[in-house]
């Protein structure tokens, strides 16, 4: 049977792997050798899974959203990872890896953030272990997630505002690299999404993975049935992507689709739409489509979505895309606000900008009526409120 998951070297497909200079090699063969072993053990599993219940809030609800779905003509259930401890998805993974870097008898937690999301859970997590905790983040993205900024100094981590290239998230990751470089043996980098180099994206994914465990036994609760037809989330780096579908890659019923950051609009040069522009190339220890000129410039991506707003991609996604396991789309901004008010103003609940872009592909896509759609909301819009204000008249009639 054709599998999605990563292969025994580290790849998925043509995509994937591990290039990192040889000043890494060590910290990253030491994870390589322990994480299946930590993440499997009875130890570990309890302690990450009663964080998760007792700390995050799991089982995250699924929630039937009756006004959305007679606007599209289905059944959409939402996952509601907005309503985790901290706004989103990221708090899993971070507990997961800093309990790792614990074993692994780490002292020092770094971290790159885009839209601040993953800086507070890391954040969070180091205060809640009383661990040192340094959050690079690009200068722009510290302009546009103030709120997140703040709650990470408040909760005593040190945040590093980047200043080279565009000053976003792959500036912000190439300063964490820089750093690790430096110390290589004391500190561990905690990674936001599914890329880097092997084993990051499968770690992330796993850890992850607990949102389509729980969206199985849910729907079972709901539906009588297991599985939904669709499945939707936006990709950054593709964490909460890789979450909603892990335990349905193999499932062929179940229909993939993914939204990534259209940006102005994919032919505009102001974008951040890797599956569609990307090509093969290498980006942060790891072979997976990059945007990039021809003589393999990394190009500057855009999105008004910080968590989105990245020129590359996890190989996972890379591979699900060119095998047409997913079908991915491209949301633009404009598509983004307008779900982001619809959502609200139907459902009473405010989506992160970067889970905005997974409703603005509901538009796209021609539903049944017995369709059943699971959709993930990745984070709550409270560290967007500021760029949605300014949309309001634009978006609104009332
Ligand atoms: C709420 C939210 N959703 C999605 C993302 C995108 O990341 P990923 O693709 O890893 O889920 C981010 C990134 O910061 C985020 O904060």
């Amino acid at each position: 049977m054709k599998t999605y998951q990563v292969n025994d070297e580290g790849f998925y497909g043509n995509f994937g792997g591990a290039y990192i200079p040889e000043i890494l090699y060590q910290c990253v063969e030491q994870l390589k050798d322990n994480y299946r072993k930590v993440l499997d053990s009875d130890d570990f599993r309890q302690e990450f899974h009663s964080l998760l219940r007792d700390y995050v809030g799991r089982p995250s609800p699924l929630y039937l959203a009756k006004r959305l779905s007679e606007r599209y003509g289905c059944r959409i259930y939402l996952k509601r990872e907005d309503l985790n401890h901290t706004g989103a998805h990221k708090i899993n993974n971070a507990i997961g890896q800093v309990l790792l870097a614990r074993r692994m008898g780490k002292k020092r937690i770094i971290a790159e953030t885009g839209a601040g999301q993953h800086g507070v859970a890391t954040a969070t997590v180091c205060a809640l272990m009383g661990m040192e905790c340094v959050v690079y983040m690009g200068k722009t993205d510290v302009e546009r997630q103030r709120v997140n900024v703040e709650r990470m100094k408040m909760l005593g981590a040190r945040v590093e505002a980047v200043t080279s290239g565009n000053m976003t998230l792959k500036d912000a990751t190439n300063e964490a690299i820089r750093d690790w470089c430096c110390h290589p043996s004391d500190t561990y980098y905690v990674i936001g999404s599914t890329v880097g180099p092997h084993p990051y994206p499968d770690m992330v994914a796993r850890l992850q993975s607990v949102i389509s465990e729980e969206i199985k036994k849910q729907l079972m609760e709901h539906e009588g049935r297991d599985y939904p037809d669709y499945l939707m989330a936006c990709i950054g780096g593709g964490s909460n992507a890789a979450g909603t579908i892990y335990h349905y890659l193999d499932d062929e019923r179940v229909k993939i689709v993914l939204a990534e950051a259209g940006g102005k609009g994919v032919e505009t040069g102001l974008s951040a739409a890797t599956i569609q522009l990307g090509k093969l190339g290498i980006i942060h220890g790891s072979k997976t489509l990059v945007m990039q000129d021809e003589d393999g410039q990394i190009l500057e991506p855009y999105s008004i979505s910080a968590g989105l707003d990245y020129p590359g991609i996890g190989p996972m996604h890379a591979n699900l895309a060119s095998s047409h396991r997913a079908t991915v789309l491209a949301v633009n901004d404009d598509e983004a606000l307008r779900a982001a008010f619809e959502l609200t103003r139907l459902e009473g609940i405010i989506p992160a900008l970067e889970s905005a872009h997974a409703l603005g592909a509901l538009g796209k896509i021609r539903f049944r009526p017995d369709d059943l759609v699971v959709l993930t909301v990745s984070g709550r819009g409270d560290k967007d409120i500021d760029t949605y204000l300014k949309y309001l008249d634009e978006y609104t009639t009332r």
